[in-house]
């Protein structure tokens, strides 16, 4: 236990920032929620009938962003609830959803996801997940889908969203950052393979063999240049992410002795004129019976 989560009697967890208070972690999180929902075109881009949605609930919500969008773009939506392990973030979502005066609409409650879902059977419609390879570990994956089905009605969908580990950048010192992740992630057990898509290969086998039907998938490509406005967040997302990340780097692969550099030299070659980078994201998703 780190001396932060004694103090406030926190138990560890299994999140990729352990402190759940880091206010670094929750910036970067309301930029990239922006970022990526714009990417992908929207909240739910490839579902043919939003309208039929009534009940949402988000699982590991983060600051809110993509929930609130939800509830802004579909009027009809009666209740949407957004549930995650850090009161922080929690609390800054809560915020937003009252200051657009979604509040009643819209609740965040602390929950870990791991322990269970605290919600009685068939509760929701639509079951959104995105990024959960930030905490999940391979093994915890039945656990959750199994909770995601109780808390379903029959022929509610269950919704995973999950990115690769950045590829293609014209930053090399941004791809070994990557690289490192890539890494990190394949030791702690929260990829399956240790490969860039080693979860978001793994969506459409994990949604079917856990009981769910009609399972079907979308790959997403977000495109990123220097000095446009995605750019920028880009580019912000990145340098927090090196900061906040480090740790978990470190737990997993180990000391890296030129991190620093390697980080120096990224803060450079994202911000030259002709920066390119792109994300592959792949959404995932499944009918209960
Ligand atoms: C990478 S963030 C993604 C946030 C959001 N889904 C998005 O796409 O912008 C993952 C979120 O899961 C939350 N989280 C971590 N462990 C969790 C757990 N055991 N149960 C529920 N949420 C958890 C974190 O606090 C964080 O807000």
């Amino acid at each position: 236990m780190t001396y932060s989560q004694e103090k406030s009697g926190e138990q560890p967890n299994t999140y990729f920032v352990q402190d759940r208070s880091n206010e670094q972690e929750l910036e970067r999180l309301r930029i990239q929620d922006k970022m990526v929902t714009a990417g992908m075109g929207g909240v739910l881009p490839e579902q043919s009938d939003p309208a039929r949605f009534h009940r949402v609930l988000d699982v590991g919500c983060g600051t809110g962003g993509w929930l609130i969008e939800m509830a802004q773009t579909y009027p009809n939506l009666k209740r949407l609830v957004g549930v995650g392990i850090s009161k922080n973030m929690l609390d800054y979502a809560r915020g937003q959803a009252v200051e657009l005066q979604l509040g009643e609409r819209v609740e965040f409650q602390v929950m870990d996801a791991l322990r269970m879902l605290e919600f009685p059977n068939a509760s929701f419609d639509l079951l959104n997940q995105r990024f959960g390879m930030s905490y999940l570990r391979t093994w915890e994956w039945p656990k959750l889908l199994s909770e995601f089905r109780r808390v379903l009605r029959p022929g509610g969908i269950a919704r995973l969203t999950e990115g690769d580990i950045m590829i293609e950048s014209s930053s090399s010192a941004s791809l070994k950052l990557a690289q490192l992740l890539q890494q990190a992630f394949y030791q702690s057990g929260h990829f399956f393979t240790p490969e860039p898509d080693g979860v978001s290969s793994q969506l459409v086998r994990l949604l079917s063999q856990y009981g769910f039907k009609d399972v079907q998938m979308q790959v997403y490509e977000l495109h990123y240049r220097a000095e446009t406005p995605e750019g920028r967040d880009f580019i912000e997302d990145a340098k927090r992410g090196s900061r906040t990340l480090a740790p978990f780097i470190r737990k997993w692969v180990g000391v890296v002795e030129d991190y620093e550099e390697l980080y120096q030299q990224m803060l450079v070659e994202i911000q030259q004129a002709d920066f390119v980078a792109t994300l592959k994201l792949l959404s995932a998703w499944g009918t209960k019976m």
